[in-house]
């Protein structure tokens, strides 16, 4: 890897700060003062900035299929955390969830530890597509489905963003929402007298649920799907 990318990846600041280390005569490799950004570097070489070693932080990235009645945050006083369900190699890694689930909603949540990720997407105000499975009860014939591409007013008098509703069959459709106001699904079917009664998470933008996993059940995101994230 080119020695301004790592420098990059591990923390130090953008790819133009660290260029200004190197070509400052601030980074050794190996105790060889590197002026050129695009030095190669390998995986057991010694790099120090001013002499100092920062240790290499590993970005990862993991998909889970979120159990029902746990919670999405990373550390609370109950065992109830989506963090209790990781070995411990990941638990010591500080990764946090790309938004929230609700405690009874499963189905896909991404944790990663990559901070620039997280700033960017996991603000809620920030428009990535996600797309929900809902069950509900409720007559579909008295709802007026062009309101969910219009916008639903919510109780709040708050109007949602334009979604789409596809309706599988007379108890399940499938939305997706490119916002994430608090128990806004939940609370859109609620406004067009609908009752959800379970919801999971089947995909954020081309990121889909992988269907071998069980409730509980995670596994690393691959290149395609990492790639994905960072297109944000
Ligand atoms: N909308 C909800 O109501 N709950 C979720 O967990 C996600 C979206």
């Amino acid at each position: 890897m080119r020695l301004d990318k790592y420098l990059a990846r591990i923390g130090y600041g953008s790819k133009e700060i660290v260029k200004e280390f190197i070509k400052n005569s601030m980074v050794s490799v190996n105790s060889k003062l590197i002026t050129d950004p695009s030095f190669q570097i390998g995986e057991f070489d010694n790099v120090l900035v001013d002499n100092k070693v920062k240790p290499y932080k590993k970005l990862v990235y993991i998909m889970m299929n979120k159990p029902n009645g746990v919670l999405s945050v990373t550390k609370d006083d109950t065992n109830n955390v989506v963090i209790n369900y990781l070995s411990e190699e990941y638990r010591l890694m500080n990764l946090s969830p790309i938004g929230r689930l609700d405690i009874d909603t499963t189905g896909l949540l991404i944790l990663t530890n990559d901070t620039k990720v997280l700033r960017r997407i996991a603000s809620p105000n920030y428009h990535i597509s996600k797309t929900y499975l809902v069950t509900f009860i409720g007559n579909i014939e008295y709802v007026d489905i062009s309101l969910f591409n219009q916008g639903i007013t919510l109780s709040n008098g708050y109007i949602t963003k334009p979604s789409k509703i596809e309706f599988i069959n007379k108890e399940q459709a499938l939305i997706t929402i490119y916002e994430g106001k608090y128990h806004q699904i939940k609370r859109m079917f609620q406004s067009v007298n609908l009752k959800l009664i379970k919801l999971h998470r089947i995909s954020i933008d081309k990121i889909y649920i992988d269907p071998s996993l069980k409730e509980g059940e995670y596994r690393l995101l691959n290149e395609e799907e990492i790639n994905i994230l960072k297109s944000h």
